[in-house]
This record gives structure tokens, sequence and C-alpha cells, in this order.
């Protein structure tokens, strides 16, 4: 979907706890949760619905107050006559309008981090930095209810950034922030996960290995080849194991029968993943 910058309101990002449709199992749009509004060319908003707020959107307004009440998945018009979708924002379209400074994972690499580090419901996972909070969202999402998500990160405006996402989104409860620069270790131990972004990883390596569990899972991503291979050499020691590096090349398509065909544009290259296993010596 092609994103509509100009009636993005970040301030209004994310009460996630109402808008995954598992939260809540109501079958229509209530006053406070969020929505996915999607017009006739798939440019798209995420509001949060208020009564007596309106839409602005580049095909005219929407009352708030015509869609609260309405089935999710009604089209709704606007005031120009247009078809807008009324959707639950999944957790996907809330990660892509982050309000963001810093680069982000993307869903594409997220998903994939998750299955590949077997994270989920009532995992232990570090992570550094926090950065703008995706991957701690994502993170979050999959832990939750008993799990616990320690995210580091060395800038204060990042990390006071980060915690409003969660907020936003609902997900807070489970994420402990903790200002620090990693050179100065994590203060977990017997972790399951450990996921380092930052430009240095192999600098954080011994880090990394006391936080974990026997056999637990590191995980990294970085943008350039050079500093793959730098983490490979660091990664060459008994204490880790089953190193790989993988990209994702995601490719999207037009799903339209009659000219079904790539895309003209897509993401080339976001960046490398490189996994391994904490092993005892
Ligand atoms: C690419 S961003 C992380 C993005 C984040 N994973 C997300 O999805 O939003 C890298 C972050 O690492 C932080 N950082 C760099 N070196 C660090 C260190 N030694 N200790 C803690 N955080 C650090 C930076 O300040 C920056 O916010």
């Amino acid at each position: 979907m092609e994103r509509e910058g100009a009636f993005v309101e970040e301030s209004e990002l994310l009460k996630y706890g109402n808008a995954g449709g598992f939260a809540r199992d109501l079958a229509c749009a209530q006053a406070g949760d969020l929505a996915l509004l999607v017009g006739p060319d798939r440019r798209w908003q995420i509001l949060r619905l208020e009564p007596g707020q309106t839409a602005q959107t580049h095909r005219g307004v929407l009352a708030h107050d015509d869609l609260i009440g309405r089935p999710w998945g009604s089209t709704v018009l606007s005031h120009m006559g247009q078809p807008f979708l009324l959707l639950r924002p999944s957790l996907h379209d809330l990660i892509l309008r982050l309000r963001r400074t810093t680069q982000i994972v993307y869903p594409k690499e997220a998903g994939y981090i998750l299955l590949k580090m077997n994270i989920g419901p009532g995992c232990r996972v570090v992570e550094a930095g926090t950065g703008s909070g995706a991957l701690t969202a994502v993170l979050a999402h999959a832990v939750r209810p008993n799990g616990r998500v320690y995210s580091y990160e060395i800038r204060p405006e990042m990390q006071h950034l980060a915690r409003r996402n969660l907020e936003r989104l609902g997900l807070a409860d489970v994420v402990e922030f903790k200002e620090r620069d990693i050179a100065q270790g994590f203060d977990e131990t017997g972790v399951d996960a450990v996921f380092l972004d930052l430009p240095n990883p192999w600098d954080y390596l011994e880090q990394a290995y006391a936080a974990l569990v026997n056999g637990g899972y590191l995980g990294s991503l970085l943008p350039t080849a050079n500093q793959v291979t730098r983490l490979l050499a660091a990664l060459e020691s008994p204490k880790w194991g089953l190193v790989e590096v993988e990209e994702i090349l995601l490719r999207p398509y037009k799903a339209v029968s009659a000219r079904f065909r790539p895309e003209d544009r897509m993401v080339a290259h976001t960046g490398f993943l490189i996994f391994a296993r904490a092993l005892v010596e």
C-alpha cells in the first residue's frame, strides 16, 4: 500500500491493545479504537476514532461519527463520495507508521527474526539499541503476556521516543527500558535471545555471551558487507557456533488478475541478518 504522509497524525498512533483484533473481539468500530482507512488508490492512514473529530484525506473528509459503530471491513464514503475501507490496523501497519528518528528493523526482517531465534510467549529477550522501538514492539508483542524484553539504549532521547511509541501501542508493560552503553554489560543472565542492532556488534559479544543461556540465540542486523565480515571474524570463537548470514528480499506484485506483474519499484536492500548460537566452551 502506498503511504499517505500528508494525513498521518503521528501523535495519534497507536494504542495497539485496541488494534489487533485479538484484544477485543467486537465486530464494529468503537470510539477509542485505532482504525485503518484505505482510500481508492490504496493510500492509507491510521487514526484513533473520537466522537466529533474528522479525518482529512486527499479525497475528502470523513467524520469519525460516521465510522464509529460501523462493522470492520465496511466501505464508507468521504464528503466527495470517494470510497474508503474501514479496517483494524495490523502490527505490520502500525510499525510502518511508527514515529522514528533512526533506521528501524522492518517487518520483513522482524518476523523472520522471531522465528529464527525462537522468540515467543514467555521468552526473555535482550536487545540493543532500542532506537525508535520498532523491533522492541515486535519482540514485546511476541513474548507477552509472561515474557520480558530488556531494551538497552545509549541515547536518552531515543529511549524516550521508543517508550512513547510502545506506550501508544499498549505494549510497554512487557518492556524494561535501560539507558546505558552496553559496553558496560547487561544486567540479565540466562536470557533466551540477544539481538544487537547497532553499528559495531563485534565489540559487545562478550556482554551478549554473558547474558545468554547456554545454547541461546544471538542475532544482529547490519547494513554493509564490511560490518558483516568484521562480525564474522569476531564470531570465530569456541563460544559461538552455527553462524549464519542471510538477506531477505521482498518483491511486491501488482495484485491485479489482468496485468499481474512485479511492482516497478522495490526496496533493494535493508540489511544482512547474522545469527549464531552461544556454546558451552
Ligand atoms: C539502528 S538503531 C536501532 C533501531 C531499532 N532496532 C528499531 O527497530 O527501531 C541503533 C541504536 O543503537 C544505539 N546504540 C549505539 N551504540 C550503542 C551502545 N553502545 N549502547 C547502547 N545503545 C547503542 C543508537 O543510539 C541507536 O539508537
